[in-house]
């Protein structure tokens, strides 16, 4: 259960080997881009942004400190688990006990790779009675996409392979990497 930085490029996590992939300043690019947009969507506006845990608290926290318009930051989870099959679906939000009647809502995610999670999110959300919803992710993997899924905002989009790091994990290790690395072959 280690998870260990080597000098420069290499970490190991687990039985696992992952070289960088995307270097931290380029992450804060992608980060800044999309809180530009949203800044110039929202403007006048007072969205409430809800991240989803655990991996995009990384990307939330950036996002938010770049957002220059009002808004409110709130945290959910959802189980999708029936003991310990996953049902592919989502059963219950956990922390969304806020009235989002009339609201402007954007759903923040970390990354989205068959799309299922925010396939099956986003009616749930819907159905609190919001005025609009948009999604923001910071990473996209459109080759492994399984489902029609409307994204507004996307900082960047990843081949198929597997990442960690800037909030996202490998067996709940290496989210604490300020670099995101993909997976040696
Ligand atoms: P989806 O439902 O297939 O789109 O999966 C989305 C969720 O799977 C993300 O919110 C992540 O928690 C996790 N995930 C997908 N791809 C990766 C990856 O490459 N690294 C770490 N977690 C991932
Ligand atoms: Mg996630």
């Amino acid at each position: 259960m280690t998870a260990y930085c080597s000098e420069n490029t290499m970490i190991t996590v687990n039985d696992l080997q992952f070289e960088k992939y995307i270097p931290a300043a380029e992450i804060h690019q992608c980060v800044a881009n999309v809180a530009a947009k949203i800044n110039q969507d929202y403007a006048g506006k007072q969205p409430v942004l809800i991240a989803i845990l655990n991996g995009s608290f990384v990307f939330a926290a950036d996002l938010v400190r770049l957002l220059t318009i009002e808004h409110e930051i709130h945290f959910a989870k959802f189980s999708s688990y029936e003991g310990t099959e996953s049902t592919g679906a989502v059963r219950q939000l956990i922390g969304v006990d806020l009235d989002l009647t009339g609201r402007d809502v954007i759903i923040v995610e970390d990354i989205i790779d068959t799309g299922t999670t925010m396939y099956n999110l986003m009616p749930k959300i819907r159905q609190m009675g919001v005025h609009s919803l948009e999604l923001c992710t910071l990473l996209l993997k459109p080759g492994k996409l399984q489902v029609p899924l409307d994204i507004k905002y996307c900082a960047k989009e990843i081949p198929n392979a597997f990442i960690l790091g800037y909030g996202l994990d490998y067996d709940n290790l290496g989210r604490n990497y300020p670099d995101i690395y993909v997976v040696k072959q």
